[in-house]
């Protein structure tokens, strides 16, 4: 298990964030839009798993009509893949949503993300449809998937 621990995303993690995503994403986002994301705090909900001062991964989603999420973001910090800390952070997203009584979650995931596809499917998450050509850089497709939480368990299977 790495250590650490989960907290919301500030605007002192800005740095660390950029740095995460530059690496991460082939269409990065910019400081601006972390700063918007993590700063609408009736919407969003941004969590990062913090070991010792050091960012190692941080996902967000986007509530919707009040019983819908959209999943935003999720990324690890490169060198961090397969520690389980995405496991962590959307065990603590699902968990929250259902507090919530949010029903469903949806997100678009490259179609030749497997990792990524393989991480949603244990919180429920099936595909439902492709978006063509969604991401601008390279053209790709995007997967659209969906799950439903009042019928699904997250799980360590
Ligand atoms: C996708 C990503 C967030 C997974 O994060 P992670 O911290 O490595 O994932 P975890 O260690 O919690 O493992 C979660 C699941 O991912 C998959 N996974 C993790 N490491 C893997 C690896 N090296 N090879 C294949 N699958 C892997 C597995 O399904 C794993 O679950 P399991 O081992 O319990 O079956 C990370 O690889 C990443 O940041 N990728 C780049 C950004 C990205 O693609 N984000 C998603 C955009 S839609």
């Amino acid at each position: 298990m790495t250590t650490g621990h989960l907290r919301d995303a500030e605007p002192r993690d800005l740095d660390q964030l950029l740095e995460i995503e530059r690496a991460q994403f082939p269409e990065p986002w910019t400081r601006g839009m972390l700063l918007d994301e993590i700063s609408q705090r009736d919407t969003r909900r941004y969590r990062v798993w913090d070991n010792a001062g050091e960012i190692l991964g941080y996902a967000g989603v986007m509530f919707v009509l009040g019983d819908e999420l959209h999943l935003n973001s999720i990324a690890t910090k490169p060198g961090w893949e397969g520690a389980g800390i995405a496991r962590l952070l959307m065990d603590d997203l699902v968990e929250d949503a259902r507090r919530r009584g949010v029903a469903r979650g949806t997100l678009e995931v490259a179609v030749s993300n497997e990792r990524a596809q393989r991480l949603y499917r244990h919180y429920g998450f099936a595909p439902v449809g492709v978006r063509r050509g969604y991401y601008g850089a390279s053209g790709e497709d995007a997967l659209i998937m969906w799950a439903h939480f009042d019928d699904t368990v997250a799980n360590d299977s």
